[in-house]
């Protein structure tokens, strides 16, 4: 029985063991974390990230062949094969500072597996890094002196927060990086053969190191960069009266470009994202490649700009001023369907309504404990959170959506216009409700690139 080892107990870490785990069950597989909390977490009723369908999963095979600890050394010692999945957040300080990935988890991780390995290992990068990790991994490792053999292979995660067991369970492709020698082309097999269980074999990509860890930075760039044109349209589309649903729509049945990712917002959010397209920009800048550099940069800096648009946009339409208002925020998570609020575009949005001195009363079905984390240290009795979208708008001027929850389109408008001060505000950032209906109500209606629908 092969045994397989995650470092690192997190929305990748987590969800995709429980599923490898599921899916092989002549494999015992092993996922450990520093964080004591997180591990009990998962060893009890309630897991501590909100993913459809992974109870279900985790119930099925925890304790049989999938097992949390936060025993780590002696794990290591146990395992054929150790997915590394620990954090890789951009660097706040030093060199790099907001640009490179922080890679301290990562290298202590290296010197624990190191430390405690007494067989030949497959090393396997799960977390996002930046180019040529591998290469410093595997000089940590197999400098080491003990005479195992370490064997770094690249698998990069593709799944998106809200749909992972979806995506874990019919991924589009996945996609295994390793040297192209004897040894690395036996652990790129082993590590075939895992997902071979469940994943069709022409799905499964195998490449050179470098090509897979570039290959995860791009597909996330790429992404991001469709989100950031839509939504630099989106600011065409308000000043010129177009609707940027419908130049969505004519430009998506274009096959070559897809209907997919052409959604216009407040903005991407998430953990990957930005994270990514900035481990890329520095990269370049590394290589000496200013103007790619600076090609990639600007997607985050139009997801910037179009948070602070829809900000400004608010503020206008409120007689140029939100002082002491009475704003709801309908949703806090980046996306529906998931508690995850990092990077969310919420987080941007609350601060500067509350620079502009507004009162905030933010609601979200998943993510209220984690919005009040994030807002922490800037809410000083400015904001109030409530689960409820009917208390949180009472007594409102505007609703601002800011996350797609679906229970959003389904709610009492009626009721709410009632309890809201008049003339009573909806910014729809995600564009979903209707708008017709609404402004037959009486709300006055601002969605994101399209005309407003107003009675002022
Ligand atoms: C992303 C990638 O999709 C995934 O492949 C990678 O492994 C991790 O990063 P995730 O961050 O979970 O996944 O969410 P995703 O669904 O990609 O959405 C990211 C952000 O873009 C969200 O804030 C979402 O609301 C926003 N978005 C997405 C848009 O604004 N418009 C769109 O058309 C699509
Ligand atoms: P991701 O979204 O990439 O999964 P998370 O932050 O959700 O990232 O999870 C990363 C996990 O890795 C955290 O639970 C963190 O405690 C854990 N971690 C970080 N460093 C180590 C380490 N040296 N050993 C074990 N776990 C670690």
């Amino acid at each position: 029985m092969k045994t397989i080892l995650c470092i690192g107990a997190g929305y990748v870490g987590g969800p995709t063991m429980a599923v490898i785990a599921k899916q092989c069950p002549d494999c015992r597989v092993v996922v450990v974390d520093i964080n004591a909390e997180r591990i009990s977490q998962w060893q009890s009723e309630t897991l501590p990230i909100y993913e459809p369908g992974l109870t279900e999963i985790v119930h099925d095979v925890v304790n049989k062949n999938l097992f949390f600890s936060t025993e780590i050394g002696e794990n290591i010692e146990k395992a054929d094969i150790i997915f590394v999945s620990v954090n890789t957040p951009t660097k706040t300080f030093g060199e790099g500072a907001g640009r490179a990935a922080d890679l301290q988890y990562w290298e202590k991780t290296a010197r624990q597996i190191l430390t405690h390995s007494k067989s030949d290992k497959i090393v396997v990068e799960k977390s996002t890094l930046p180019v040529r990790t591998a290469q410093a991994m595997e000089r940590i490792l197999n400098n080491g002196g003990n005479g195992v053999h370490f064997e770094v292979l690249s698998n990069p995660e593709f799944l998106a927060e809200g749909t992972a067991i979806r995506d874990l369970l019919h991924p589009d492709r996945i996609l295994i990086g390793g040297h192209d020698t004897e040894t690395g082309r036996n652990a790129v097999q082993s590590l075939v053969d895992i997902y071979a269980h469940w994943i069709p074999r022409e799905r499964i990509l195998t490449t050179n190191l470098w090509s897979s860890e570039l290959s995860k930075l791009v597909a996330n760039a790429f992404l991001a960069q469709r989100i950031s044109s839509i939504n630099s349209v989106s600011a065409i589309c308000e000043a010129t009266e177009a609707d940027v649903t419908e130049v969505s729509a004519a430009i998506g049945s274009d096959s070559r470009i897809g209907n997919k990712f052409i959604h216009a917002s407040v903005g991407f959010g998430g953990s990957c994202f930005q994270k990514d397209i900035l481990n890329l920009v520095y990269l370049c800048e590394h290589y000496g490649l200013t103007e790619i550099a600076d090609y990639w940069h600007q997607v985050v800096l139009m997801n910037h700009y179009q948070k602070r648009r829809f900000v400004n946009r608010m503020i206008k339409t409120m007689f140029n001023t939100v002082v002491d208002k009475r704003i709801a925020i309908f949703g806090f998570a980046f996306k529906a369907n998931t508690g995850d609020t990092r990077e969310s575009p919420a987080i941007a949005i609350c601060k500067q309504l509350l620079e502009e001195r507004a009162h905030l009363i933010v609601s979200d079905p998943k993510a209220i404990d984690n919005a009040r984390r994030e807002l922490g240290d800037v809410a000083d009795g400015t904001v109030d959170y409530e689960v409820d979208p009917y208390v949180a708008a009472a007594d409102a001027h505007a609703i601002a959506i800011v996350t797609e929850w679906q229970q959003y389109q389904s709610l009492d408008y009626e009721r709410i216009y009632k309890a809201m001060v008049k003339p009573a505000f909806i910014f729809d950032g995600r564009n979903i409700l209707d708008h017709k209906a609404l402004h037959a109500i009486g709300f006055n209606v601002y969605p994101l690139g399209k005309p407003e629908l107003a009675h002022l």
